[in-house]
């Protein structure tokens, strides 16, 4: 074959000159995870090296050997992460059609890269008109590997990585801040995916409880000082809560007051969601420009209710207001919780989302002796009994969330096209 582009030996081990000059270019990678499934050498160790280049500090990468194949069989039980890097050696047909199956296991938000040994600019095409990232002809450099990342994940241009959410109550005590902080908790855990959270509720907040964190700083030190916030800044006011878990904690004491612009929180938000895949924004139940305009910035919002008239009001007029404020997103998602608290007079499910024109996402029973022991414990939900029902809710609000429409155990090989099928069938009729 003329246009393979040959079986390379590794890359050297110390970087070119051109190869410091291109890196300096690049801003730190974010908290993104990547895994690689390669089949020579030479690629596997250049990806290596990207690692452990100090841009790539945030990531988290795993470099496997194996082809498509590989992965393949690896991901049919396992979540694909923010990025996949396959290495191929095969000729362009082969390697288009064994990446046929990819799209099964992969999750919608997943971003692949292919590394070939073909320099074919018809298999370009095709892979980019796949919905493939980029296609890089091997040998590969580190600065080549961390360049393609950069181009994603980094670029100006390159849309925002994270996805972010923001939970608020239709009242004071409903238990939106707790389920906030169990789907990141569950998000991070489940799809192996780094969360950010971030405490709102300055005063009174209370995710530094829930997640037994003591930071000395946090949301209060970037609200305050707009001027200085950027990645860098960001992260040092991180506290690490669990291995994908970071926290941006509220002071919660109230030795000055809170009163903000109602832009206050837009750059912090839109920041922090630049270094990491999710954004979770635990927003107090309050009615002021800059809760309006937090729930206006992000992409989702979730109102967490429990089934009684005022909430009832309260969750209608958000919903209402919501629709005004973002009339091109989905209406936000409601969460019914507390359900079942004994003695209490209790609006019906069914009765309480009629006159809301959206659906419950989940439902929630009260379960006082699991919700309590966790919170006097410093430990979530799924930590004091994963196989609890509500910590099963928990984890389907993720997927929902996340757009992971399916559960990865339930899934089946080869269902997939079926079910769209049968979905674009439905939407037909
Ligand atoms: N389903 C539930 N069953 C029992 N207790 C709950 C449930 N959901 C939340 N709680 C408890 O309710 C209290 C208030 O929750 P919180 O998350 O602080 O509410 P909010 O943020 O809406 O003010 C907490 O003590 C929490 O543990
Ligand atoms: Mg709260």
């Amino acid at each position: 074959m003329s246009n393979l582009a040959y079986e390379h030996a590794p890359m050297p081990a110390s970087p070119t000159e051109e190869e410091v000059a291109a890196l300096n270019a690049i801003r730190p990678i974010p908290r993104i995870s990547i895994q690689a499934f390669c089949e020579t050498e030479g690629v596997a160790g250049s990806i290596e090296r990207a690692g452990d280049d100090r841009r790539m500090a945030k990531a988290h990468l795993k470099v496997h050997m194996g082809g498509v194949e590989t992965a393949l069989e690896f991901y049919g039980s396992a979540p694909t992460p923010n990025l996949l890097i396959l290495e191929s050696r095969r000729e362009p047909h082969e390697l288009l059609e064994s990446l046929r199956h990819l799209a099964e296991v992969c999750d919608p938000t997943t971003k692949v890269v292919i590394i070939g040994h073909y320099n074919d600019v018809w298999l370009y095409r095709e892979l980019i008109r796949a919905g493939v990232s980029e296609y890089v002809v091997a040998p590969v450099s580190m600065a080549d590997i961390v360049a393609a990342i950069s181009a994603i994940f980094v670029d100006p241009e390159a849309a925002p990585i994270g996805k972010s959410i923001a939970f608020i109550g239709a009242k004071g005590g409903v238990g939106s801040s707790t389920i906030a902080h169990n789907v990141s908790w569950s998000m991070s855990t489940l799809f192996e995916s780094e969360v950010v959270i971030a405490d709102l509720d300055l005063p009174f907040g209370t995710a530094n409880i829930n997640f037994d964190q003591d930071p000395a700083q946090g949301i209060a030190e970037a609200v305050f000082s707009p001027e200085r916030i950027d990645e860098v800044y960001l992260d040092r006011l991180l506290a690490t809560c669990a291995d994908r878990l970071s926290l941006l904690a509220a002071p919660s004491a109230l030795d000055r007051v809170y009163d903000f612009d109602s832009e206050a929180f837009n750059q912090i938000i839109d920041v922090a969601q630049r270094t990491a895949p999710l954004l979770i924004l635990d927003v107090p139940h309050v009615w002021n420009g800059w809760t309006r305009s937090t729930l206006m910035q992000v992409d989702e919002v979730v109102i967490t209710a429990t089934p009684e008239l005022a909430n009832l009001r309260n969750t209608k007029n958000l919903v209402d207001t919501l629709k005004k404020l973002r009339p091109n997103d989905q209406p936000p998602r409601l969460i019914v919780n507390q359900v079942g608290m004994p003695k209490r007079p209790e609006i019906k499910t069914s009765d309480f989302v009629e006159p809301l024109g959206v659906e419950a996402l989940a439902v929630i029973p009260f379960e006082p002796q699991l919700f309590g022991n966790a919170a006097n414990n410093g430990r979530m939900l799924g930590e004091m009994d994963a196989q609890h029902v509500v910590v099963q809710a928990l984890n389907e609000i993720s997927h929902v969330l996340t757009g992971r429409r399916e559960t990865k155990s339930r899934k089946k090989p080869g269902l997939g096209g079926l079910i769209e099928k049968l979905n674009k069938l439905k939407q037909k009729k």
